[in-house]
């Protein structure tokens, strides 16, 4: 039975005393279950103080990206080992929107992944295909391929530790999900992505979530799917009503 993981990405939104109140509110009211692992994703201004806020509770902290090398002349970035030495469990990479906008490649997302676990880090791998290409019938190559490079190197010890994030860029904050079947169908191709790179086992025991335009009133659906064991969420995680019965749905 894999355990459910629930992550918010707030991408870059919040002002300070924003993400303070939102993470007191959760805090104050978030159901601890058994079924589910809660994980919140703010800009990477907050993530120390948040850490320190969430340090007792089952609510962990995520960064939205990071750089794949622990130090060196990079103005701007931040390493694997800054996070895990702030109290930071986990790191969303290879989000689409850093691929689009920032030149993440499957290459830099496959450093990463190795700079993660090197440091503590639970990767959270995105993966999904654009409009174009799933109009195409290229749905399966491309996030196989994804997945596959992500991977590269990674050990039989590791990987089964790593979160996947499918999320069809069309469905990213369009309003648009992928329907609850099709999403599974992309989940299940996943999954038998690594377990030809690993075996069954890994497979069966490798966490992936669903994401685009996850809200409170499709979410059950989504989870009733066999392949789909959460969600990433970024509009709807923005506030605390909503996040919170995201987390209720997942318990
Ligand atoms: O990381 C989250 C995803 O990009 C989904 O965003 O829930 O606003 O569609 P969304």
């Amino acid at each position: 039975m894999r355990k459910r993981i629930l992550a918010g990405n707030w991408k870059m939104y919040k002002t300070a005393e924003e993400a303070k109140s939102f993470m007191e509110e959760v805090l104050s009211k978030v159901p601890v279950s058994e079924n589910v692992e809660v994980v919140i994703c703010p800009p990477s201004l907050y993530l120390s103080e948040l850490a320190q806020l969430t340090k007792d509770s089952s609510v962990g902290i995520g960064a939205q990206t990071m750089h794949d090398v622990k130090e060196g002349a990079f103005t701007g970035e931040i390493s694997s080992a800054m996070l895990s030495n702030s109290g930071v469990n986990y790191v969303i990479l290879g989000h689409s929107e850093r691929r689009q906008y920032f030149n993440e490649s499957d290459e830099s997302v496959n450093r990463k992944v190795h700079a993660a676990f090197e440091y503590d880090l639970t990767p959270i791998v995105c993966v999904g295909e654009s409009l174009e290409e799933r109009e195409n019938g290229k749905t399966g190559d491309k996030v196989a391929g994804q997945v596959k490079k992500a991977f590269e190197g990674i050990s039989q010890d590791l990987a089964p530790k790593a979160v996947i994030a499918y999320e069809p860029i069309w469905a990213i904050g369009t309003g648009k999900t992928a329907t609850a079947e099709d999403a599974n169908e992309v989940c299940g191709a996943i999954r038998t992505t690594i377990g030809d790179l690993y075996d069954e086992k890994i497979a069966g025991e490798i966490r992936i979530q669903y994401g685009g335009s996850v809200k409170p009133d499709n979410i059950e659906e989504l989870l009733s799917m066999q392949h789909i064991d959460g969600a990433l969420v970024g509009g709807a995680s923005l506030e605390p009503k909503s996040f919170l019965k995201l987390v209720e749905a997942c318990a």
